[in-house]
């Protein structure tokens, strides 16, 4: 693959291959020296055009420990702000010679745009409500070391499946891993027609946590919900708020995922996010950084192995 824009494009052999090389640096992460040489005399250039925190730390530290020079837009202080389109912004750093282009984007599709204007290698931190795919990689990874597999599990997804670019990707993973998926949310915040993808859906969690093996909980995704219906956060948290009578419900050794930023009493019990005998939350976001490093190894052997194709 030239790009990494979506968890859609990625065969099961592609996840396989991501997971098994991400393990590797996973261990290197561990070391009192992280350095590999990968993509030694590459630039890597990150632009985000939305709010992070863990995915733009830990693409930056990835290209760090892989030898990048890793540069972060700082796209509030960019030209963005005079008028600049998104596609000249792209084009114009393009005629910098970047290897690798990190983009996230409040529009769905955007990146997929960009990619095609660019000559470099461009991965996805998240379009709109679209795809998140090192999001649903990392919580692959997570998923792999904790349970020992990553096939034949039954995965709840819970919360505001319909604004949630990582429910997306988390669907389409899981489900060409041959995973058993159930989506828990309310009505409103679950997506027409959802149940055609070879889903279950529940709108009650003691229902739809039944059994299960992974319970991954979502933010309510204010910011994309337009003005439209936003729940109380009492009553939501009364109903679909994870805390450990709902977890009960779920099998002895079910483990609890949250992507990140959470909402402490919203979607989830404080005190549940930080047991560490359930709560892989820690675990998610230390497999981002052994992700985003394999994904864009493998980027950067496939940009390599272009640039030495005889023309
Ligand atoms: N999970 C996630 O994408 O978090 P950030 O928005 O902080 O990057």
């Amino acid at each position: 693959h030239r790009h990494l824009l979506g968890i859609e494009n990625l065969s099961q052999a592609d996840i396989t291959a991501i997971l098994d090389l991400a393990d590797t640096f996973a261990d290197l992460n561990r070391q009192a020296d992280k350095h590999a040489d990968a993509l030694a005399g590459l630039t890597q250039i990150n632009m985000f055009f939305e709010n992070s925190t863990r995915t733009q730390a830990s693409f930056e530290i990835a290209g760090k420990r892989l030898g990048a020079d890793v540069m972060n837009m700082a796209m509030q202080a960019s030209s963005i702000k005079k008028g600049e389109t998104l596609i000249d912004t792209a084009m114009t750093l393009n005629a910098m010679h970047p290897d690798l282009l990190v983009v996230r984007h409040p529009q769905s599709g955007a990146v997929d745009l960009l990619a095609q204007k660019v000559n470099c290698a461009v991965l996805n931190a998240g379009d709109g409500r679209h795809e998140h795919p090192t999001q649903a990689l990392l919580d692959a990874l997570t998923i792999r070391r904790a349970k020992g597999r990553l096939h034949r599990l039954s995965v709840a997804i819970c919360g505001d499946i319909a604004h949630s670019r990582v429910a997306r990707s988390n669907i389409m993973l899981l489900g060409k891993m041959e995973n058993r998926i159930r989506l828990i949310a309310p009505p409103t915040l679950m997506p027409a027609g959802i149940g055609d993808f070879g889903v279950e859906v529940f709108d009650n969690m003691e229902e739809g946590l039944r059994d299960v093996d992974v319970v991954m909980m979502l933010r309510l995704q204010k910011e994309r919900m337009d003005g439209g219906f936003i729940p109380s956060e009492r009553e939501y948290y009364h109903r679909y708020g994870l805390d450990a009578d709902k977890l009960a419900h779920a099998k002895p050794d079910a483990i609890v995922m949250h992507p990140g930023p959470m909402n402490r009493g919203v979607e989830i019990d404080g005190t549940l996010a930080d047991d560490i005998n359930r709560s892989v939350i820690q675990d998610q976001v230390e497999m981002g950084v052994a992700v985003r490093m394999a994904a864009m190894d493998l980027l950067a052997r496939n940009l390599r192995a272009r640039v030495l194709q005889p023309v």
